[in-house]
């Protein structure tokens, strides 16, 4: 009797349980396609518990300012304005922008499965899927703002252009592409299927208004944003989208430099910034099996951190964290600490005490230093936000000093035989500009940006970048199919692969055998791995076939980071490896974008800025669905086969031996390819000639 009792209780609950989630679902779907309301939402408080973007400078001249509410404005109808003009006026003045917080949501954002998301396009809804995604509390730095990472990575500059976007591709079908400039979509225009749905910019300005300042007033207009790399393009997949390449790159940077006092046991790595991408580096530290301390001066990234898992324990005080660190490495037992306070003052201990630091980096937001991206030393938190807002001037001043103790700390580390790397966040370049101690006679940076000592000639120029997929059923087991394919593929390719190219593999193999141990899913059921052209397009097929005998249950999305082979220009970053003057050029990136929207992307995205800055980098990248039928296999063997031989392309042209090897051997492979390969002058003919 009991237990029928308990039967039907349960029966109810399931019963209810499932009306609660029909209810959602229909009043998810009703607030989408009506877009921006017709009747103003309940105005929401500010929550001090959302971890939020620091005031932005007020940099806009009262007529600007009054431009600024314009452009807001022209999102609602007039019978609207009175309310919201002043409503607008005062987060401007609050916040430095008119982000429109009335309208966000009710409804969680996150990676619901596809089917969730109302649509009539199966590529617009996945598209849904990962905008969601870079907007879920769990996966973005301050989600009320639309900042998905690196402080600035916005998805949208408010909440009117998310709605508008929202309903725009919850209506569109495969004859149309929603056109967006800076997180504004400007529309639906009629093209084909095999055109992208959606093509994104970001921050494209003209070159000479490219300033740090020219963003933040254009910013502050609402007229153009950061996109950064994923975040603007939708492709973020939280911090397991770095923790890889920094596993590769702190692997590999051991395996390349050794202390002089190495003696065995795991190495010693030093660095900072547990934010949205930063936050991978404890992590990738663990699995490429050293101690490491990570400084963080902002207590709510840190404890997400630690809460998720990213970061073994938190410590306060300086001396404490380098003692535990210490004692780890006696015990010889990777682990990860945060060091919750400034790095400046942690590089300072360990100098002092004269450590034994066999690596040592920087992941602070420098693409960003005098908004938020970089906090000085001899400043708490609290107070260096104040200040950033209230006195500029003042507080670059403090960025600049504090950058000069944080460099000469490192070089008296260095000098006692740490390896230091430039960890693609515009360190070097801002130290320099600061006046730190970190060039040479001939005007060269001290130490080198890993890209040129690793990324560059092992990944990049063999085309082997991160490749990436989201299983838009949202589904683990579904996840857990693909790393096994995906497994499969690498394995096979390895069998014949030649010496060149036998490690990466052979890491990425390793790397995917351990992705489920590792528990690497924030946000969407998504995975990355490092692959050539040739690993990237026999997995894609291989996930198309599945998908469509019905094993795996819902269409993938492949993509991949901007930080690649082919889609980035950045002469600080990935293109620091290039040697023959053209670093300064960004016709790689756009011919990519270009190239990519040819030949069957479902989304594409070029950018301005991200990584090392506004105006330092143009970057782009590209979203692909997968829906298991002829026409996707198609688009991916075309597209895939382009987006990483463009780069390689280029890398061979700069006389990068290392891709001239690649160009040739995919030359080989595919008859069709045709690419200008560069001849080598002779160095001694070169040298003796009177210049
Ligand atoms: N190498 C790469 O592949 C790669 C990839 C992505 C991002 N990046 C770059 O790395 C940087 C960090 O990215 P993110 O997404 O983690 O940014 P983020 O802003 O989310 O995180 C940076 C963190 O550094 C902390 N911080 C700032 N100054 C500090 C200081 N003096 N001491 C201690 N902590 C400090 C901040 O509080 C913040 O939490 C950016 O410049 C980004 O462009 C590099």
């Amino acid at each position: 009797m009991r237990t029928l009792k308990l039967k039907r209780a349960f029966l109810n609950f399931a019963a209810i349980k499932t009306w609660d989630m029909t209810v959602e679902l229909n009043a998810f779907h009703l607030a989408i396609l009506e877009g921006i309301p017709a009747e103003l939402p309940r105005l929401k408080p500010y929550d001090p518990a959302i971890n939020h973007a620091p005031k932005r400078k007020d940099i806009l001249s009262p007529d600007e300012k009054k431009l600024a509410l314009r452009n807001a404005l022209r999102y609602f109808d007039p019978k609207h304005h009175q309310m919201l003009a002043p409503e607008f006026a005062e987060e401007l003045q609050n916040y430095g922008r008119i982000y429109m917080y009335r309208f966000r949501p009710d409804y969680p954002i996150s990676a619901r499965s596809i089917e969730a998301f109302p649509h009539k396009s199966k590529q617009a809804a996945a598209i849904m899927l990962m905008l969601s995604n870079n907007l879920d509390h769990a996966v973005a730095q301050h989600p009320h703002e639309l900042i998905t990472y690196g402080g600035n990575g916005a998805v949208f500059q408010n909440w009117a252009q998310y709605l508008l976007t929202m309903q725009y591709l919850a209506n569109m079908t495969d004859e149309q592409t929603l056109a967006m400039y800076s997180g504004h979509p400007m529309g639906l225009f009629p093209s084909h299927p095999d055109a992208p749905r959606v093509v994104v910019t970001n921050g494209m300005v003209i070159p000479n208004y490219s300033k740090p300042d020219d963003w933040e007033r254009f910013n502050a207009l609402g007229v153009s944003q950061y996109g950064q790399m994923t975040a603007g393009s939708f492709m973020y997949i939280g911090p397991q989208g770095i923790v890889h390449g920094t596993t590769i790159t702190v692997l590999n940077a051991g395996r390349m430099k050794q202390h002089p006092d190495y003696n065995g046991g795991p190495k010693l790595f030093i660095t900072a910034g547990l934010g949205g991408m930063s936050g991978a580096q404890p992590k990738a530290g663990n699995i490429a099996g050293v101690v490491s301390i990570t400084a963080e001066v902002n207590a709510k990234a840190a404890y997400k951190r630690h809460e998720q898992g990213w970061v073994d324990e938190i410590v306060e005080d300086a001396d404490q964290a380098i003692d535990l660190a210490l004692a780890w490495q006696k015990r010889n037992t990777p682990h990860s600490i945060a060091y919750l306070g400034n790095v400046v003052d942690l590089w300072e201990k360990l100098a002092e005490r004269q450590i034994t630091v066999d690596m040592g980096s920087d992941q602070t937001s420098l693409h960003n230093p005098w908004a938020g991206g970089y906090y000085p030393a001899g400043l708490s938190y609290e107070e260096a936000n104040i200040l950033m807002a209230t006195d500029p001037e003042q507080f670059k001043d403090w960025v600049r000093k504090s950058l000069v103790r944080q460099v000469d700390a490192i070089n008296r580390l260095t000098a006692n035989g740490m390896y230091f790397f430039d960890y693609g966040n515009a360190f070097l370049l801002e130290s320099s500009r600061a006046g730190a101690d970190i060039m040479n006679d001939k005007g060269l940076f001290n130490y080198p940006s890993y890209v040129q000592d690793i990324m560059g000639p092992m990944c990049f120029d063999y085309g082997f970048g991160p490749f990436r997929w989201v299983c838009t059923s949202s589904k683990p087991e579904d996840l857990a199919l693909t790393d096994k394919i995906a497994c499969e593929v690498l394995e096979e390719i390895a069998k014949t692969a030649p010496k060149e190219i036998r490690q990466q593999l052979n890491d990425n193999i390793h790397w995917i055998r351990e992705a489920q141990k590792n528990k690497l899913v924030v946000g969407s059921q998504a995975r990355i791995l490092y692959a050539d052209a040739e690993g990237r397009t026999k997995i894609a097929a291989a996930f198309n076939e599945a998908i469509s005998i019905g094993e795996i249950s819902a269409p993938v999305v492949l993509g991949r980071d901007h930080h690649d082979v082919s889609g980035t220009d950045s002469p600080y970053r990935e293109t620091s490896n290039i040697y023959d003057g053209s670093a300064f050029t960004a016709d790689m990136a756009i011919q990519n974008v270009i190239g990519d929207s040819f030949r069957g992307a479902t989304w594409v995205s070029i950018h301005n800025g991200g990584g090392v800055g506004w105006g330092e980098v143009i970057n782009g990248g590209f979203g692909m669905l997968l829906d298991g039928s002829a026409e996707a296999d198609r688009r991916l063997r075309m597209m895939l086969h382009w987006d990483v031989n463009n780069g390689i392309a280029r890398r061979s042209w700069a006389r990068n031996e290392e891709a001239v090897f690649a160009i040739k051997r995919a030359m080989e492979q595919e008859p069709r390819l045709k690419v200008t390969l560069p001849n080598f002058a002779d160095e001694k003919l070169i040298e003796n000639l009177d210049l």
